[in-house]
């Protein structure tokens, strides 16, 4: 298809926005402001073809579950983001996989599973390994990335773009 939907989805503060910014603007920014619903749209060129991509943020925070539950319908792809350095982020996993699921009324749907704030690795509280294993139990993909350096963000998306192409 030309034109591809990504919808982020993740606890509060993980750094959802953060990652969408550093894709599409190469920037980032220190300060938390919670996000509603944020959508981005740029031209890329994965594997030299160019697709459409619509990028949605969602919102983390509960009280904003309704707005996030209409975009994971339209989502051709997930990025399932936690943070490295959150334990309580990471333990929403499973069960963010089991919303799009079930929004979706499928088990079948690309995403890629990716814990952020690599550059945090000091206080990191999630090992890889766990990571990697809650990722292939939902036959996802598995990414660490930063945000904030940028490292492994493209590769993310682009893996998700590559998912949802042969999807
Ligand atoms: P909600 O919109 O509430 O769901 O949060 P979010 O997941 O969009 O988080 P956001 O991107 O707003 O980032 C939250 C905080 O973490 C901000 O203060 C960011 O600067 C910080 N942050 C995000 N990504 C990284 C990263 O890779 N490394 C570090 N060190 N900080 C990060
Ligand atoms: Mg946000």
């Amino acid at each position: 298809q030309d034109k591809i939907i990504i919808v982020l989805v993740g606890s509060g503060s993980v750094g959802k926005s953060c990652t969408a910014l550093r894709y599409i603007q190469s920037k980032f920014v220190e300060d938390y402001d919670p996000t509603i619903e944020e959508s981005y749209r740029k031209m890329v060129i994965v594997d030299q073809i160019a697709t459409m991509l619509e990028v949605i943020d969602t919102a983390g925070q509960e009280e904003y579950r309704s707005v996030r539950d209409k975009n994971l319908k339209i989502g051709d792809g997930f990025l399932v983001v936690y943070s490295i350095i959150s334990t309580e982020s990471f333990l929403q996993i499973s069960s963010l996989h089991q919303a799009i699921s079930q929004i979706k009324s499928s088990k079948n749907f690309p995403t890629v599973t990716t814990g952020n704030k690599l550059d945090l690795e000091k206080q990191r509280e999630v090992p890889k390994k766990d990571g990697e294993k809650i990722a292939e139990k939902f036959s996802s993909s598995f990414i660490e990335i930063s945000a904030k350096t940028g490292q492994f963000v493209n590769d993310a998306f682009e893996e998700l773009i590559r998912k949802i192409r042969k999807f």
